[in-house]
Parts: structure tokens; sequence; C-alpha cells
């Protein structure tokens, strides 16, 4: 090889090490404490074995505040690139908090926006790994604006591809808003945090005294707030699971509903399933045990599996097809409708509809929470989401009701007249306006106050109202139910539905959008 040459690729080796070095030994040593992998090496787990291809390894900040001119690292932060996940393309950026603490420049901010412009115009999933302090404090505004960019660029992004954000460290500001315009959030126990103001802030501004954790772990946001789907052990466990999630997604929105070939067969009969409804409807039961013993290989993926657990959320795949199920949890508020569950499904019915997977239901939800926390706090605006989500979705829905469908909220979980495809419903069904109790005192008040002996009189008109509402068969006879079934065929009856609904074409009127009661 010519001397010059060799040179020069020495000075390209040179170069690529000292980008691959980030902040530094020292930086990256602190960084790796515990079992963290640094952002490069996050890539390697995320992503197929050597398919990984970096984009912009050489860019730099262009700032000269603050003594920032003498600080130069190449990259700026984030490494950014395509690769592949069980080969579907996939575009990726990963934040390296040994540069800046990740911090956003308006470098760092074009290599993000470069890479989602290209996932849009190719029609792939983006994912991005988030470990960074916000905006880059020196930059001032221009961090700002890069941060806003990529706001916009979500925002245009949403619905046409997938987009997946893992929070993989301390993420404040800027660093946040970013992936909650995404789709999902994974975050990763005792390492990752959330917050638009850290606890300095807060205890300056309103005397509150609360820990990093409490403010905005993997915990809080996967419990309470609502703001994360999934909560990992660690970083390998948080990348691993990113690509088991994406095994359901489809690459964008013109895409087929994704396909995994599967053994377990399309009409297999399970007797077990006809005996986990119990006779007595105030009994409750697991909702997930119908789920699993219908789907393929009973795997569920389970999303926000911590947070307004009465109701259920998550992808399988009936025959080899992703869908997403929504499911009421019996053994959680007796699977009431409540305002953090309304908004949960919503979101995810909506991710659905916009990505071609359809949506299978199943339905067991005794109506609304009453009470004045749940009125106060907007119940009836929040619970519309649902409604709203249900009524424009397109794609094909099917609906199994196993219990208790009982005012608006039968009418809210995927019932026909919001356009349900399929509706089929367990002899264990009730589907009536209220419960008999509730029904019977309302209705047969006075007559009960005046009869000699009221617990008797009470007794036999509910047993009555049982009798004539509390069963599948009025909403069959009017065509709102298509079929009851044996608890046994369910398996069986989904997996015909949704083949005789592959084709579906169905649409909205035309409009710029419509205006979800947000
Ligand atoms: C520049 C930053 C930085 C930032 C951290 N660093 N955040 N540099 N801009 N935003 C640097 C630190 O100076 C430090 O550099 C290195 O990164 C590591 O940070 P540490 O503080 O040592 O790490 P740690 O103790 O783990 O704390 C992490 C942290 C904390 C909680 C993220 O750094 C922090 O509170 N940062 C500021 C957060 C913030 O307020 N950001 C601005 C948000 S406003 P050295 O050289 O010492 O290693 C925003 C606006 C957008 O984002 C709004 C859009 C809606």
């Amino acid at each position: 090889m010519e001397k010059e040459i060799e040179l020069k690729l020495k000075n390209l080796d040179d170069k690529n090490n000292q980008a691959y070095m980030g902040g530094g030994e020292a930086r990256q040593k602190k960084h790796r404490q515990g079992e963290r992998l640094t952002a490069r090496e996050r890539l390697d787990v995320l992503l197929d074995p050597g398919s990984f291809v970096e984009l912009d390894r050489f860019i730099t900040h262009r700032c000269q505040n603050f003594g920032m001119g003498e600080r130069k690292i190449p990259g700026d932060g984030v490494v950014t690139g395509y690769g592949r996940i069980n080969g579907k393309t996939v575009y990726v950026y990963s934040q390296d908090f040994t540069v800046f603490g990740g911090s956003m420049s308006r470098t760092q901010a074009n290599k993000i926006l470069k890479i989602q412009e290209m996932a849009m115009k190719n029609g792939c999933p983006i994912i991005g790994l988030n470990d960074s302090g916000g905006a880059r404090i020196q930059e001032g505004v221009e961090a700002l604006a890069g941060y806003a960019d990529i706001f916009l660029k979500n925002t245009l992004a949403s619905g046409v591809v997938p987009q997946i954000s893992a929070i993989m460290g301390p993420c404040a500001g800027g660093a946040v808003y970013s992936p909650s315009l995404t789709d999902f959030i994974f975050m990763v126990k005792d390492t990752s945090y959330m917050f638009v103001t850290g606890p300095d802030v807060i205890k300056t501004v309103t005397h509150e005294e609360v820990t990093k954790e409490e403010l905005g772990g993997a915990l809080t946001h996967n419990q309470k707030s609502g703001v994360a789907h999934f909560a990992t052990d660690n970083d390998k466990h948080c990348l691993l699971m990113i690509r088991e999630l994406l095994n359901f997604l489809p690459m964008n929105n013109l895409d087929d509903t994704p396909y995994l070939e599967t053994k377990d067969k399309p009409d297999r009969i399970d007797e077990s399933l006809n005996e986990i409804v119990p006779s007595n409807p105030k009994k409750p039961y697991d909702i997930k045990e119908i789920v699993k013993k219908t789907v393929d290989e009973g795997y569920f993926l389970e999303v926000q599996q911590h947070y307004a657990q009465n109701i259920v959320i998550g992808f399988a795949r009936y025959n080899g097809r992703s869908v997403g199920i929504v499911a009421n949890q019996p053994q959680v508020l007796a699977g009431c409708l409540n305002i953090p569950a309304s908004i949960k499904a919503a979101r995810f019915v909506r991710f659905c509809d916009a990505f071609n997977i359809p949506v299978v239901s199943f339905v067991d939800v005794p109506g609304f929470l009453p009470g004045t926390d749940q009125e106060w706090a907007g119940v009836i605006t929040h619970g519309a989401k649902l409604l709203y989500a249900y009524a424009e979705a397109t794609v094909p829905k099917v609906t199994i009701v196993t219990r208790k469908a009982y005012g608006g909220a039968y009418d809210v979980m995927s019932s026909k007249h919001l356009r349900g495809d399929i509706n089929l419903a367990y002899p264990t069904a009730e589907i009536a306006v209220m419960g008999a109790e509730g029904a019977v005192n309302i209705v047969f008040r006075n007559e009960i106050k005046e009869a000699s002996n009221v617990d008797e009189r009470r007794k036999e008109l509910i047993d009555d109202y049982e009798k004539q509402f509390a069963n599948p068969y009025v909403a069959a006879e009017l065509g709102y139910i298509d079929e009851v079934i044996e608890p046994a065929l369910t398996r069986k009856r989904i997996i015909e539905s949704l083949e005789m609904l592959k084709n579906k074409k169905d649409t909205n009127p035309p409009k710029k959008h419509g205006n979800i009661p947000l």
C-alpha cells in the first residue's frame, strides 16, 4: 500500500478511536457502575450483531460560550445511525452521558433530526436511547431550538412510523418531552429518571423535598404517573424488551400487520376456559388467564402492567398475526373503568389503529367508577377518550363479553354500536344498563318500600331481573351480539373472525383531524 494512503487510513483510525472514547476513560468507567452500558454497548445489544451503521461520527458542536470552543468531542454526545432488529431496518440514536452529560446541543439535535427524517422517508421505526441532562446549558436558545425541531418531527412522525424511547439515565427537561411524544417509553429500574424539573429546583421553588427515585424513577412512572410503559431490570433487559416489542409492530402505517409463524393450532379448543368465569357475578377472576389461554403459545406482552391495573393492555398473536388486546380486569376495582384506565386503553387503541393492528377486547365491566374523586377529576372527559378511540378505529375489532357489560361501559368497550366487527359473548355474559340490585332499587323503590316483607320482595324482584336481563340473549336477539359461544371455542372463533376481517376496509369522513376530548 502507498505510504500516503497508509497514513490517511491511520488518521481515519485515530479519529474513529477518538470518537469511540466519548467523554474519556474516566467518565466511561464512572458511567459503567452497576449494570450500566455505554451508548455504543447499548446499540450492540439492541441491534442484530454487526448491523449497526453509524452516521455523523465526527460532528462537533459550534458553541464558543463558557470556554466550550476548547472542549469538542467528535459525535457531540449522541451516536446515531441505522441497523436491524430481527432483520427489520430501524433508525436509532443513543445519547452518551459521558459527553457533556448527553446534553442537547444544536448539532446533537441536527444528528437526531437527520435520522428522524430518514426513518419517515424510508418507513422504518425509530428508537431513541435517552441519557441526557436536557438542553445544553452553555448553548442557550440554540439548544432549545434543537429540541423544538425534534419535538416537531416526533409529532409529524406520530402515526407514520413506530417511535420507541428508552430512558437509560437521568433525563431532565427537554430530554423527557421528546420521549413523551413517542409511542412507548421503557425505563430502567434504579438507574433511570424522568422529570421536567429535578429535586433541587423543586426544593428551591416549593420547598418540597423529594428524592430522584420518588420524583421520577422507573416505578414512579410505571405505577403512579403512567408516563412509562415498561419497567425493566437493567440496561440489557431494557434493550432486549425493545426487540421483543418491535416484533409485534409493523414498519410503518402502510405496512401489513406483522406475522410470526406459530405451531399453535388455530382451531385449538380449551375446555378449561369453560371454568374460569365464576357463576357468582361478584367473584373476581383473572382476565389474563383467559387471554393467555387463547393467544398463540400463551404469549402475551403486557404494556403498562403496573398502571391502572383494572384494565389490561398488550400485544399477542392469533395464528401468527399481531393483535392488540384490551381487557377489563375483574380482579382490580371489579374491572370498573376510571380515568387512568380510560386514558391507558384509549392511547393503546389509537396506536393499534394507526398501525393496522387489530384490536381484540375482553369485556367484564360493571360500569364507570362512581364517586366525587372521579367526577371532579373529569371522568366525563377522560372516559370519553376511550369511547372516541374505539369509535374512530377502523382496524378489525373483535369483542368477547365474558361477564358484565353494564351501562355506558358496555357501549364504550368496542360494542357493535361503535363499529365492533364481531361481538361474541359467553353464556355467563350479563348485558344490561346496570347490575340487578342497583336496577331493582331504583325501578322498584316504592314497591319495595310498601312490601310487607321488604327483603323477600327485593330478592324476588332481583331474581326476576336477573332472569330477564342478566344474560347475553336480549342483546343476541337484537343482533348486538353476533354469537353466544362456549368459552372453550374462544381461540377458534377469534381466529376465524380475524381471518374473515383480514381485508377489512373502513373509513372515517375526510377531515383535518378530529378533536378527541383531551
Ligand atoms: C450541560 C450538563 C447538563 C446540561 C449535565 N451536564 N447536564 N452540561 N448542559 N443540561 C454535565 C455536568 O456539568 C457534568 O459535567 C456532566 O454532565 C455530568 O453531570 P453530573 O451533574 O455530574 O451528573 P449527575 O450527578 O448524575 O446528575 C445528572 C443530572 C444533573 C440530574 C442530569 O446533571 C442535572 O440536573 N443537570 C441539569 C438538568 C437540567 O436542568 N437541564 C436543563 C433542562 S431545561 P462534568 O464536566 O462535570 O462531568 C431543558 C429545556 C428544554 O431541557 C425544554 C423543552 C420543553
